[in-house]
């Protein structure tokens, strides 16, 4: 049975590419309301491990769940109509499109009306994407870029956004807007899973925080004591 607080939870995954196993028994959990991130080094397996939470790459083992349903075996665009959201890692934008555009795309699969209720709450949460309904993608900053990426996975009022690198490429002012944008996402009662590079920015903005490396779990604590650990300071956040 599955614990209604939990909203997404993988339970000893194992996966790969191939003949590759990369990702080995990986158990972690996003309760309701809470933010979450996994850190790592490089090549650690940590995008595939959210591809696989997010139905891009299928379990070897283990078992997937969102909602308190066994989602193992279901599609992206399933996951997308049962309330998990994803802005994929890089830049994903149409430069020719318009920001309306964009958030239309995010919500084809609500209807008209769903549509007007969402944006509605949409734009007061993000004042500064509506100022910019009709601006083309390509105009905009890398920052902006990115706040429309989040916009257009918020449209369809999912329960959960996951992010691959939401801060990658952007200045260190930027990150910054970034992280606000997600508590401020977060503060509306959405809980968030999110993988960084930029592990220090991402355990102060978080609730708690998973340590992956070679494709095992070898932290799990709240974010703010893998922060203050001598350990993980020394291993993985330049001491
Ligand atoms: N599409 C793929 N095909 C084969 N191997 C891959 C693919 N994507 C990633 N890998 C390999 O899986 C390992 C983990 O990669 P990844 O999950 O992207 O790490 P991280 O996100 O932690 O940097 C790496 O060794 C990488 O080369
Ligand atoms: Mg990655």
């Amino acid at each position: 049975m599955s614990d209604p607080s939990k909203i997404l939870e993988a339970r000893d995954v194992t996966t790969g590419y191939g003949n590759n196993e990369i990702v080995h028994q990986v158990s972690l959990q996003v309760n309701d309301g809470e933010s979450v991130c996994i850190i790592g080094p490089n090549g650690a397996g940590k995008s595939t491990v959210l591809k696989s939470l997010t139905g891009y790459l299928a379990c070897w083992e283990g078992e997937i769940h969102l909602n308190g349903e066994d989602v193992t075996d279901v599609s992206t665009e399933d996951l997308v109509g049962r309330g998990l959201s994803i802005v994929p890692q890089g830049n994903t934008m149409f430069p020719q499109m318009t920001v309306q555009e964009h958030l239309d795309m995010g919500a084809w699969l609500i209807d008209d009306e769903e549509k007007r209720e969402n944006t509605e709450w949409l734009l007061d949460l993000f004042p500064r994407v509506e100022e910019r309904l009709d601006q083309k993608v390509k105009t905009m900053s890398g920052g902006e870029q990115q706040m429309v990426s989040i916009a257009r996975a918020l449209i369809s009022d999912p329960d959960i956004l996951v992010l691959d690198e939401p801060s990658l490429g952007l200045a260190p002012s930027l990150v910054d807007t970034i992280f606000e944008l997600l508590r401020t996402v977060q503060d509306a009662g959405l809980s968030i899973l999110m993988v960084e590079q930029n592990a220090v920015k991402a355990l102060k903005n978080t609730d708690r925080g998973y340590v992956i490396e070679m494709g095992s779990v070898r932290f799990a604590e709240e974010s703010r004591e893998l922060l203050d650990d001598d350990e993980v300071q020394q291993l993985y956040l330049g001491g």
